[in-house]
């Protein structure tokens, strides 16, 4: 009778015992994944459930608390285990998640500390069963195998309520900020300027920034970090050849401290020897970690499998850089609800999260004639993390002032809504904008970003041990604003002052203050009659596309020293 299994299965489904946890995710084969087949139904796979928290709303507000210069409570931080006792899963939630995962047979389940995660493997077959409609597939790209459902999954009416969304089912690991095709587009079309353009290095920024020589870290516990998703390594012997090339003048390291994660033995990445390369020379002197490629099994999410580790480590680095991005409307939104709350777990343990603003302006989605509309990009629309965007020397061949780089990502979240802390600043923006984009393109009531930004045009990278010019992105300037907030961490250690954190609210309360303002250049949007490649325009004050401005370090530390 094999024929009532997927009777069965249908008829649970038309009957409604089972309902969608993600409806809105999207679920289109990137073009540069190749179809293998149906998996083996005895092939295991591993499948992440985010349980239900607790307390949500009250982290939230305990986010903006710490967060928050004015409040009594800023800088009162909780360690991992009091997140835990704020957000754990309810024993209902965790029984019912037990009982239904049992009952399914499935029984190999790991937690991470908060409790709030249960990463399990599974056959497909007892996978499919589980999350009725899914049917996984293999894919290839690149060398890389992925497993994924070709179809959205429902899970049974019972654990509806308990669960937030399942990984491992549908999201393709991301592109990062394709940093590669700028590079490669900017060699083809301006060969003639790498002989003699000055190039972004250590010195240049380190000059550009007002760092003197002895702007090092030196406070006992301080730490950084980066994290790569792109099957993408740094080798320790390019670290090191950079820092013999352009790491003069400074005190720094030339090793990481430590590597959390698989460091495969393949090629280097432009992507990872860059990020690590510019965070330990803003951030000279303080120890780095690289949390790199969390998440092999070919079922896992590269980036949700690094959000587990944080909820599963005590220690962890003040200062977290991430160049990673996907387009909001491609996520589920109870997907990108979820990873926003685990950003606020991070916060209110006293980190910093730094996210690239992507590298396509403010993107475009084409629809209609007449109806396209900007595209923005999660986590950089995420309201809790620091949001950081791209920009160039007004004069490519002196280290003079900033001006837009017209890649630098930027816009309004069509997903989260504009949080207080900002609503003064782009109400301003909004209100002076001279010619702005059609009211159509984008949502005046989300989220805008970036938060500042600093130089992400043609950067020197030591990569597979050669020195490459003309690497540009916001990945670039990310890593190197992360630096410079670690070396104020730093002084603020010295002086027995907690942590920044969640940057953001104390960076919109000093309007700029510590900045040096960005007032030039608009960057890209969508291709069309209306718009005509334009987004946003950078204007006095903060703008959707250098945010409040790139670091004059010694102002931003006076300026962020004063917050107790
Ligand atoms: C969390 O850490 C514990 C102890 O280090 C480990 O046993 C467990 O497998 C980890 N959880 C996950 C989901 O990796
Ligand atoms: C920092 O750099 C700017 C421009 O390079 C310069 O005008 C300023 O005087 C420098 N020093 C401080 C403390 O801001
Ligand atoms: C570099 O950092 C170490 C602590 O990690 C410190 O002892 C040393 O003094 C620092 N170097 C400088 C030049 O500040
Ligand atoms: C550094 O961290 C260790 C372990 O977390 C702690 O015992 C020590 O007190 C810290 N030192 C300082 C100077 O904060
Ligand atoms: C605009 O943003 C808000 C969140 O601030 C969201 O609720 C709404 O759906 C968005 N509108 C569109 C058309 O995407």
């Amino acid at each position: 009778m094999r024929i009532q299994v997927p009777l069965l299965v249908l008829a649970c489904c038309s009957l409604g015992f089972s309902e969608h946890l993600e409806a809105d995710q999207n679920i289109i084969i990137p073009d540069h994944w190749a179809h293998l087949g149906r998996v083996n139904p005895t092939e295991e796979i591993e499948l992440t459930f985010a349980l239900r928290q607790q307390n949500v709303d009250q982290l939230e507000d305990l986010l903006l608390q710490v967060s928050d210069p004015s409040s009594p409570q800023y800088g009162k931080y909780l360690v991992l285990e009091e997140v835990t006792a704020l957000v754990r899963p309810s024993q209902l939630t965790q029984k019912v998640v037990h009982q239904w995962l049992q009952r399914n047979g499935v029984s190999h389940c790991q937690t991470v500390l908060t409790q709030d995660f249960l990463q399990c493997s599974m056959t497909a077959q007892v996978a499919e069963a589980l999350l009725p409609g899914s049917q996984f597939h293999r894919y290839v790209s690149d060398g890389q195998s992925l497993v994924r459902s070709s179809s959205l999954y429902q899970v049974h009416r019972d654990v509806l309520q308990h669960i937030d969304f399942v990984g491992g089912v549908h999201r393709f690991p991301p592109t990062g900020q394709d940093l590669r095709g700028v590079l490669s587009q900017r060699n083809r079309q301006r060969p003639l300027e790498a002989k003699f353009h000055l190039g972004v290095t250590p010195a240049a920024l380190r000059t550009r920034y007002n760092l003197t020589a002895t702007d090092v870290g030196s406070a006992q516990n301080n730490s950084q970090a980066v994290a790569q998703f792109l099957e993408q390594f740094y080798h320790p012997a390019d670290l090191a050849q950079f820092m013999v090339m352009f790491g003069k003048g400074f005190q720094h390291r030339s090793d990481v401290d430590k590597v959390v994660g698989t460091q495969g033995g393949g090629k280097a990445g432009i992507e990872a020897s860059l990020d690590v390369e510019y965070i330990m020379s803003t951030g000279a002197n303080i120890s780095t970690w690289v949390f790199s490629n969390g998440g092999r099994h070919e079922s896992q999410e590269p980036f949700l499998q690094w959000m587990l580790l944080l909820s599963n480590l005590t220690d962890i680095p003040w200062v977290h850089t991430i160049s990673y991005g996907d387009d909001e409307d491609s996520l589920s939104s109870a997907y990108m609800q979820r990873i926003n709350t685990e950003f606020m777990k991070a916060g209110v343990r006293g980190i910093s999260m730094l996210f690239a603003s992507g590298d396509s302006g403010a993107g475009c989605k084409y629809l209609a004639k007449g109806g396209n509309r900007f595209r923005p990009s999660f986590p950089a629309s995420s309201p809790y993390v620091t949001t950081v965007g791209g920009t160039s020397f007004k004069n490519p061949f002196k280290i003079t002032y900033e001006v837009t780089h017209y890649i630098s990502g930027g816009g309004f979240s069509n997903v989260f809504k504009m949080p207080d802390y900002q609503v003064g600043a782009v109400n301003a923006f909004l209100k002076a904008q001279s010619a702005p984009p059609p009211k159509t393109y984008f949502n005046t009531s989300g989220r805008a970003y970036p938060d500042m930004a600093a130089l992400s045009d043609n950067y020197w990278v030591v990569s597979n041990r050669v020195p490459v010019p003309l690497v540009s992105g916001t990945s670039a300037s990310t890593p190197v604003v992360g630096g410079i907030l670690s070396l104020i961490n730093d002084q603020r250690f010295l002086k027995g002052l907690p942590s920044l954190g969640f940057l953001n609210p104390l960076l919109y309360q000093l309007k700029g203050r510590g900045l040096f303002d960005v007032t030039e250049g608009c960057h890209l949007g969508c291709l069309d009659d209306l718009v005509q490649g334009k987004g946003f325009c950078a204007s006095v004050s903060w703008d959707p596309v250098t945010g409040w401005g790139t670091p004059n370090y010694p102002a931003l530390l006076a300026a962020l020293l004063e917050r107790k």
